[in-house]
């Protein structure tokens, strides 16, 4: 979506940008690229591999940016406000990270069962698969997963530990496709588990929360939030969000009664409210990419 996200941001001399999810620093490239020669851009990410990777992708535009490994809910600790003409999150794993047999994130490698985009974080997959109860690995498989089977592939897992311990991706992967063979089906019967299991491990939806208050206040009035989400739990929280701070008014709890409506100016506009999605030219080229959709907002 480098192109969409290019034209969302438009990024000229003179300005400055953030990208919270810099991974191999791809976006952040085409960004100083497109800026050059006086633009700016504050980057992070929660892995230091990344971190790394991207001051080594971006030493051609070496005075010109600066990268802090952490989460991009911390962004206005440290990116001063109101200073970002652009801001892009780019959700989820990298291509890297799945591809890592070590950092546990992929069923179609052996590897720990570790998942933790920052290392340094104490909680792993195997903390959760081999120490959660039946009923919190349930709800995480429904919830962040989407997974019909939720309860079985819960009931099964406590079982099994029982016995031995689960220390690798593989003999999840293995539990799973045993109780739920994947008779012919495109999608390997463990992709919801190990999903769920990501997003739990890394709590990517309360990052994702908070890092969507932090880039309103590093934003510029007129500046703009490019958001890539690559399932349809972290797509909602972005819709709700661009939603809630686009209204005229403000009410207090859950539902909306409109006698109880209070008027204030709304923070933002959208850009695109319909989501944009990869052309088919991408998908042939990144099969990866063709959960993604972007959204785009504008602060007021
Ligand atoms: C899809 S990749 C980004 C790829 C990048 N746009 C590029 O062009 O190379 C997602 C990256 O976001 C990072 N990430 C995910 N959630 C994060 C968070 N809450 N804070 C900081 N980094 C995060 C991951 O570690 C990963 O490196």
């Amino acid at each position: 979506m480098a192109a969409e996200v290019l034209n969302a941001l438009n990024p000229r001399p003179g300005t400055r940008y953030a990208d919270g999810t810099i991974g191999g620093a791809g976006h952040a490239a085409i960004i100083l690229a497109a800026s050059s020669p006086t633009g700016w851009l504050f980057g992070c990410d929660r892995d230091g591999d990344a971190v790394e990777a991207a001051r080594a992708r971006l030493a051609e535009f070496a005075g010109r940016f600066e990268i802090r490994r952490g989460n991009f809910a911390e962004l206005a600790d440290w990116v001063p406000a109101a200073a970002c003409d652009g801001v892009l999150l780019d959700l989820g794993v990298s291509s890297r990270q799945l591809d890592c047999a070590r950092r546990g994130f992929s069923f179609q490698h052996d590897g720990p069962l570790d998942m933790r985009m920052d290392t340094r974080q104490l909680l792993t997959a195997a903390d959760l698969v081999n120490g959660a109860s039946a009923g919190e690995l349930a709800r995480i498989f429904e919830e962040l997963g989407g997974e019909r089977d939720a309860r079985r592939f819960a009931k099964a897992i406590v079982r099994a530990r029982e016995r031995q311990k689960f220390k690798t991706t593989r003999e999840l992967a293995e539990l799973i496709e045993r109780i739920s063979p994947r008779r012919g089906k495109r999608t390997h019967p463990a992709t919801q588990v190990f999903q769920s299991l990501r997003i739990a491990v890394n709590d990517e939806t309360g990052s994702l929360k908070r890092g969507l208050d932090a880039v309103m206040k590093i934003l510029k009035p007129g500046g703009r939030l490019a958001v890539i989400t690559f399932h349809s739990l972290e797509d909602r929280v972005v819709k709700d969000f661009g939603r809630a701070r686009s209204r005229d008014y403000t009410f207090a709890g859950e539902v909306d009664v409109p006698e109880l409506r209070e008027p204030r100016v709304p923070e933002l506009k959208w850009v695109t409210r319909k989501a944009i999605r990869p052309g088919a030219a991408e998908i042939a080229g990144n099969p990866r990419s063709r959960s993604a959709q972007l959204r785009v907002m504008e602060k007021i």
